[in-house]
């Protein structure tokens, strides 16, 4: 028997999805652990999040990974919510449980808090960590570091009110983990070199630099951009030209991948592989 009819199906939902890597990762993923899950992409108009997802679950859908521009609609569908996806305000991952109800997680966070701890190998635990951002992305990570008990989160906003309702929303977490949690301006960032700076803004998309003092930087600073490419991002070169070392999101993008199968299949597979055969695709030469 080799069809597609004895699988699971999932997809990942955007618009546009057509150049999402999800698919891919899926599939080895699938390939690696030996789970019979069948994983493609579903395009959805913007206004019409909700027939399509019923659609694909009335088809025997068991899952979803959600994209742009549809978290926040994924957030409000979803019968329950991980503690981490009512903290983020958006979901990123939907289960069809067996009794009808849909599971609303979000593994933005986790996955990059699990690229930046295994596959970079820099511990969070009594970290100084600087979040650049103050938007969704942000917002989806600070439970998960804060998770990681650091001894600083700082973060920084161009709108600074935004950067200070995060610091508000998260103060009892913040006080659960023992860790200083603080946040408004660039300019009113605590002095001295941060462990881990983590850029959320959107700012790599159109090529611009987030705000951030350059004494934050240093040789033993891993500054991480959450935006990802063929090339360094603006942000990795700045940084990399204060002495710091640079990473891009392509491995939180394959470990919030490995965390939603989970969430899927109670199977973990193993990221590192799938990162590695990604990054070799992303720097080929593309073909003429
Ligand atoms: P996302 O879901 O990607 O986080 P968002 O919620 O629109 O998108 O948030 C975008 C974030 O990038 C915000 O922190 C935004 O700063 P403001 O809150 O001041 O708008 C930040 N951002 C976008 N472009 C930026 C730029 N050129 N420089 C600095 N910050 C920028």
């Amino acid at each position: 028997m080799s069809g597609n009819e004895a699988r699971d199906r999932y997809a990942v939902i955007g618009n546009p999805v057509g150049h999402s890597k999800s698919p891919f990762i899926h599939g080895r993923f699938a390939a690696q652990t030996g789970e019979p899950v069948d994983y493609g992409h579903l395009l959805a108009p913007v206004d019409a999040f909700v027939p399509h997802v019923r659609a694909f679950i009335e088809a025997g859908g068991r899952g979803l990974n959600v994209t742009v521009p549809f978290k926040l609609d994924a957030h409000a569908f979803a019968t329950t919510l991980s503690p981490r996806a009512a903290a983020a305000g958006a979901v990123n991952t939907l289960r069809v449980d067996a009794d009808g109800g849909i599971y609303g997680d979000n593994t933005d966070g986790f996955g990059l808090v699990r690229d930046i701890e295994v596959n970079l190998g820099v511990p969070l635990k009594g970290a100084r960590i600087l979040l650049l951002g103050a938007g969704g992305a942000a917002r989806g990570v600070v439970l998960p570091m804060l998770d990681r008990a650091p001894h600083t989160l700082t973060i920084v906003n161009r709108t600074a009110e935004k950067a200070e309702a995060l610091v508000a929303q998260f103060a009892q977490a913040a006080s659960d983990a023992h860790c200083r949690l603080a946040g408004g301006s660039a300019r009113a960032i605590e002095a001295g070199q941060y462990d881990v700076i983590v850029n959320a803004t959107a700012g790599s998309l159109d090529a611009s630099l987030p705000e951030c003092d350059d004494r934050a930087f240093g040789t033993g600073t891993l500054a991480y951009d959450m935006m990802y490419g063929a090339h360094p991002t603006v942000f990795m070169t700045h940084a990399a030209g204060l002495g710091a070392r640079g990473a891009d999101g392509l491995g939180m993008l394959v470990e919030q991948a490995a965390e939603s199968f989970y969430v899927w299949r109670g199977v973990r597979p193993d990221g590192a592989p799938v990162l590695a055969e990604l990054r070799a695709l992303l720097s080929a030469p593309s073909p003429a």
